[in-house]
């Protein structure tokens, strides 16, 4: 194949969006997996190279499985293929039901997704394949499910990475850690907050140097090292408390 091609799956989020012009403007063909394809079709056309569209039904691995093999033929085979899916969600009653959607589309989705995938790749003798994951998924956090999931997608890669080196192929695996930009959002840090064109820039970067994991924007990886560092009690801030708190707790000993 001379001419890159490259497969985004989740293609619909402003993320992944940024990456796909970025990569179109290098020239590089792409095929566009989305839940609702409608909603990309302008976005495709608006692009400098041929993109693609294509349906990704996530909850029924099947389904992905044959969605992937299709568009893998119709391209003649691909360069590399972006995971760029996710579903994120907090309740403090934990019900079951989102437990279960973020189960389905972060783990067996997923796992459906990289598995075809470099099993493509396998055939294909060559490629890249790269997910962003987060950096959620280094601890338990409050959104149970979705930590959880981001672990098992870390430790999925791993899997990956050692099987290519087993079967001797030029297969890259990278894992992006993304920080969690969302939390800092929320919290109206900015100081966190970097503009899409630059997490996608350094996305871009990381799997073009054919990193195994990266931290994006780099400052996480500061994050990240601390994360891992920190004792439960430490990282667990719902054990931290406030000034007024400990005021108040004062003072009710004294009483
Ligand atoms: N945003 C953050 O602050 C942040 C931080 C750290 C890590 N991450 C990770 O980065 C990745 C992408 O995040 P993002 O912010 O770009 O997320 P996003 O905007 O929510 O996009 C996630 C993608 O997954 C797709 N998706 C979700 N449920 C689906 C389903 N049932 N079937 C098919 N597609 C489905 C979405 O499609 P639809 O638009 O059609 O639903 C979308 O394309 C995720 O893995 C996320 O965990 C994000």
């Amino acid at each position: 194949m001379t001419q890159a091609t490259a497969i985004i799956v989740g293609a619909s989020s402003l993320l992944s969006r940024e990456i796909a012009k970025q990569l179109a403007d290098d020239g590089v063909e792409l095929a566009l997996l989305a839940q609702d394809p409608q909603s990309l079709i302008e976005f495709s056309q608006s692009l400098p190279t041929k993109a693609e569209v294509f349906p990704l039904q996530i909850d029924d691995p099947q389904a992905v499985i044959s969605t992937l093999n299709a568009v893998w033929h119709s391209l003649g085979g691909a360069h590399l293929v972006l995971v760029n899916t996710g579903l994120n969600s907090y309740d403090p009653e934990l019900p079951w039901q989102p437990e279960q959607d973020i189960i389905t589309v972060n783990v067996q989705g997923f796992s459906a997704i990289c598995n075809t995938a470099f099993r493509l790749f396998r055939d294909q003798g060559y490629g890249q394949l790269a997910a962003i994951n987060s950096i959620a998924g280094l601890r338990g956090g409050p959104n149970v499910a979705y930590h959880a999931s981001k672990a098992f997608a870390e430790n999925y890669f791993e899997g990956l990475s050692m099987h290519a080196q087993r079967l001797k192929l030029p297969i890259t695996i990278t894992d992006i850690q993304l920080g969690l930009l969302d939390k800092a959002a929320l919290q109206q840090s900015r100081i966190w907050l970097s503009p899409p064109a630059e997490v996608a820039r350094q996305v871009i970067k990381a799997m073009q140097a054919g990193k195994r994991k990266v931290y994006v924007t780099k400052r996480w990886r500061l994050v990240a090292w601390l994360t891992k560092l920190l004792p439960e009690f430490v990282y667990n801030t719902r054990h931290w408390k406030t000034k007024a708190q400990k005021r108040a707790e004062k003072a009710a000993k004294k009483d």
